[in-house]
């Protein structure tokens, strides 16, 4: 008799205890997921769309393309979302097919944070980082790379100009509150996003550690070698990132992305999760045979050591959360001249829009909300503890995992 209390009274602390992130997190509403607004069709039409279509030439590092890509985003950013802070990552190396001449590579970052941090100088924003490269592979000849990574391009800049009608009005929230003022500080509301085009992701001969991921690796390692004041929040900008989204091979039909680690299965459930439920709510207008994130359940036991080498990698490695949104397989026309405008499933690619899209929102909306700071997100905290801490796992599994296929 006494025993069953006893037992009830245990297994109603263990639901509780297991209830409370979940109960802390929260996710949109109905009403606020059909609010988020989808991208305009004519935006990612493949000859005309104002988004997509300049981006489908070849834009090879140091080719004239590479040059009219860049402009083609820094007008956007320029002429649509005045408040993005815009910043260059310059650097130049050889490649095994330029011999002695430096090939420039070429990063875009452009930056969105509460007035209140920016005021008080760099390093106070924890900052949700979505990332895409912008470069194409040199082989074969004419390879314009729809999928890899024309189509996530264009993908975040929807992102980043529907995702500014929501933080324009928290902004002005905070600043009404007072927020940065006379030491009232929230560090919890202290969250921005950066968008990362990055250049020189593919390699010109052969994927090798030094023939590829040109441009993340020298933004990494200057990001990590560049101190903020000592007063700052974060210790450098390596650190202020929160989650580094990485989209890549985004748009042919039927895609089907895995959760690649367990660290960041949290946001990867997430992301599933408003992929599902916007299909629920009619939301969405492809019809893929499976969801493209079909791992929302995947067990602790079942994360491997496989993962695809690409533009995360230099960044996890320094101890950045990753969530990688890949596709395993890759699509039919991965490197192949068939990677076009032609062959893009463009309800996926808009699919996609939304689903980033309303993803990022409630990933903001869960930091400037009533939850406070990532509550309940399944993160274990936040800033430079968590950072460190991840890094070690991170690194310490990348040393024993396998790269599997070649670099995207
Ligand atoms: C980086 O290169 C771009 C393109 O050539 C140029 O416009 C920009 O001023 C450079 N920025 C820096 C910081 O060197
Ligand atoms: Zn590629």
């Amino acid at each position: 008799m006494s025993s069953i209390p006893t037992l009830l009274h245990l297994l109603f602390t263990t639901i509780l205890l297991l209830a409370i992130p979940t109960l802390a997190y929260q996710p949109l509403s109905d009403t606020q997921l059909k609010a988020v607004p989808g991208p305009i069709e004519s935006d990612f039409d493949i000859k005309t769309g104002a988004l997509l279509a300049p981006i489908l030439i070849p834009r090879v590092p140091g080719t004239p393309g590479q040059a009219k890509v860049q402009k083609h985003f820094v007008d956007f950013f320029t002429r649509e979302l005045p408040e993005w802070e815009i910043s260059w990552q310059n650097s130049t190396a050889t490649t095994p097919l330029s011999g002695n001449k430096q090939i420039p590579f070429q990063n875009l970052i452009f930056r969105r944070e509460p007035p209140w941090t920016k005021e008080r100088g760099p390093g106070r924003a924890a900052l949700l980082t979505l990332v895409a490269h912008y470069d194409s592979k040199i082989s074969p000849e004419g390879f314009i790379g729809a999928t890899d990574s024309a189509a996530p391009c264009a993908v975040l800049m929807h992102v980043a100009r529907t995702v500014e009608g929501y933080l324009k009005k928290v902004y002005e929230q905070g600043v009404a509150e007072g927020l940065g003022k006379e030491g009232r500080e929230d560090p919890g509301r202290e969250m921005g996003v950066q968008i990362l085009l990055l250049d020189g992701e593919e390699a010109f001969k052969e994927w090798t550690d030094t023939d590829s991921l040109y441009g993340a690796r020298s933004l990494s390692y200057e990001w990590e070698n560049t101190p903020y004041p000592a007063l700052s929040r974060f210790k450098n900008p390596l650190r202020q990132i929160d989650l580094f989204v990485l989209l890549d091979l985004l748009g042919s039909a039927d895609p089907g992305v895995p959760s690649y680690f367990q660290t960041t299965h949290w946001a990867y459930k997430n992301m599933a999760t408003v992929e599902s439920r916007m299909r629920a709510l009619g939301l969405l207008e492809s019809k893929p045979k499976n969801p493209f994130l079909p791992e929302a359940g995947k067990l602790n036991e079942h994360f491997g050591r496989v993962y695809v080498g690409d533009d995360h990698q230099p960044f996890m490695a320094k101890g950045a959360p990753v969530l990688h949104m890949i596709p395993t397989p890759f699509p039919h026309v991965w490197h192949k001249i068939e990677d076009d405008g032609e062959h893009l499933d463009l309800p996926t690619v808009r699919d996609w829009a939304r689903i980033v899209t309303a993803f990022t929102v409630e990933y903001l909306e869960a930091a400037g909300g009533e939850v406070g700071a990532g509550a309940g997100t399944g993160k274990e905290g936040k800033g430079e503890d968590t950072a460190a801490k991840q890094g070690t796992t991170t690194d310490g599994e990348e040393k024993a995992g396998a790269g599997v296929g070649k670099g995207p």
